[in-house]
């Protein structure tokens, strides 16, 4: 029979992360629209761990705001990855199962990496510490995995405490490692500073398990997902990498994405079937695009639902709120902002439509303004089914378009319009016949009569 275990998560967070050039704690920038921290504590849920403990220096209010109800302790002053995961005992005393220790700024391991560690944690020679490995391009100040062939692990040395031999090896720590639970407290209990940092190193558990008998062991896994972020320049690279998870995730779902790698997601983007993204497309957090939707190229879309069958752009811009329904067109140059445009309603150009509801069929001219903002409140602008607003109408919010009405093009409207009436707001319209070719003889004329006296 298979062993399982409880498992509990100890990620580490107190870091300032000073390369950032930032206010704000490392561990808060973004991947994927959403802070960094949060994207590995989603890998780590899918463990459903007993315990989730987030160690956090004391003025990192706002990452414990973000991992809430995650347990949060923190650490003060910050002596080392050691004395960090220490700071869990409070919660993980007596706790028997496996601990997987993390670091909120190595955001990209998966769940799956994480189980492989806890399955080999759970293997028939029980190591104590099983350490997450990985051979990178260029090994650098990593520290270094000391072991065999067979993934049996002796200790791991840290770059700066490395002689020559050891800094030659190219098999790294990624820092993620899963500890026995029961011996946890008590290998972080012998570990020492005297190294060249002065700092309680969590990676010399390794080396104490071993002088007490125990296996140890590491098990390779991919630097891509190992990446750890200190700086702008790694951020975007793990971007890259999250991005392309979620493109691939995307179009394993049945999105067609033309040109994958000029379309940028968001972790929480959920995608109908049958969908087609087309090139140059940035959508934000909390959008959910419906089955057989077309985006077309360079279009923005942030907080929007768009309804099956409906199509947006070219350069669509849906803000926040807005609610595209079903076989609606969304075209170019067109912004929409917390409104409601209902099923078959077309809006195709050059148009700001925001508080507004526009009702099933309604045609929106091109250049329509809903005028919903007057220096200090929002207003609401409802245009009803089947309405015709014609092209440069301005809609001076709070102000109703009844069913089936028609605005003629060129309109300022202010007040209601009843159903099916005609509103139209224009100077009278003017003829003169023949002016026009009477202006041009007499000021050529005029022309001529100048260049004649020179
Ligand atoms: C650590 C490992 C190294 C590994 C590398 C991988 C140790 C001693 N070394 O080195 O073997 O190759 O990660 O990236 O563990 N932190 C705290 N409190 C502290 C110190 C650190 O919470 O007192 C947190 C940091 O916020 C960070 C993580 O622990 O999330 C790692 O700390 P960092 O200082 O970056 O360790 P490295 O020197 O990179
Ligand atoms: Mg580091």
């Amino acid at each position: 029979m298979q062993r399982t275990e409880a498992v509990a998560a100890v990620v580490l967070g107190a870091g300032k992360g000073t390369r950032m050039k930032s206010d704000l704690p490392k561990v808060m920038h973004r991947i994927g629209g959403r802070a960094m921290i949060q994207v590995l504590m989603d890998a780590v849920a899918n463990l459903a761990p007993q315990h989730c403990v987030v160690v956090t220096a004391p003025d990192m209010q706002e990452v414990r705001d973000c991992v809430a109800p995650a347990r949060c302790v923190t650490q003060s002053p910050a002596l080392g990855t050691a004395h960090a995961v220490a700071q869990a005992r409070p919660v993980l005393e007596g706790f028997e199962g496996t601990v997987l220790v993390l670091y909120g700024d190595t955001p990209l391991v998966t769940a799956d990496t994480m189980r492989a560690l806890v399955a080999r944690r759970l293997g028939p020679d029980d190591p104590a510490v099983v350490v997450l490995g990985f051979r990178p391009e260029d090994p650098g100040a990593y520290g270094r995995l000391i072991g065999d062939e067979d993934g049996n692990l002796q200790r791991i040395v840290e770059y700066k405490d490395a002689d020559e031999q050891e800094r030659a090896i190219r098999l790294c720590n990624s820092g993620v490692v899963a500890v026995d639970g029961r011996i946890l407290f008590e290998l972080l209990d012998a570990v020492g500073n005297d190294n060249a940092s002065g700092e309680y190193y969590l990676t010399d558990i390794v080396a104490i398990a071993r002088e007490r008998g125990r296996a140890c062991a590491y098990v390779e896994g991919a630097a891509e997902e190992v990446l750890g972020i200190n700086s702008h320049v790694e951020q975007a690279a793990a971007e890259a990498i999250y991005q392309n998870r979620l493109r691939e995730a995307a179009m394993r779902a049945g999105v067609t994405m033309i040109a994958p790698e000029t379309v940028f997601l968001s972790h929480d983007t959920r995608f109908g079937r049958d969908v087609v993204i087309e090139p140059h497309v940035v959508i934000g957090p909390g959008v959910r695009i419906g089955d057989r939707v077309r985006i077309k190229a360079f279009c923005h879309l942030e907080s929007a639902e768009i309804g099956e069958g409906a199509a947006i752009g070219p350069y669509g811009r849906l803000r926040p709120g807005a609610e595209i329904g079903a076989d609606a067109k969304i075209g170019n140059f067109v912004e929409v902002k917390k409104a409601v445009i209902e099923e078959g309603a077309k809006v195709s150009h050059l148009t700001y439509i925001g508080d507004a509801r526009v009702g099933a069929g309604a045609n929106i001219g091109a250049g329509t303004i809903t005028c919903n903002y007057d220096g200090y409140l929002k207003s609401f602008t409802d245009i009803g089914k089947g309405a015709f607003i014609g092209s440069n109408t301005a809609l001076v919010a709070p102000v109703k378009i009844g069913d089936g009405a028609i605005v003629g093009a060129g309109s300022v409207i202010t007040h209601d319009v009843p159903a099916d009436a005609l509103a139209v707001t224009r100077a009278e319209e003017k003829r003169l016949p023949r002016w026009a070719a009477r202006f041009r003889k007499r000021r050529q004329a005029e022309r001529n009569r100048k260049a004649e006296n020179g």
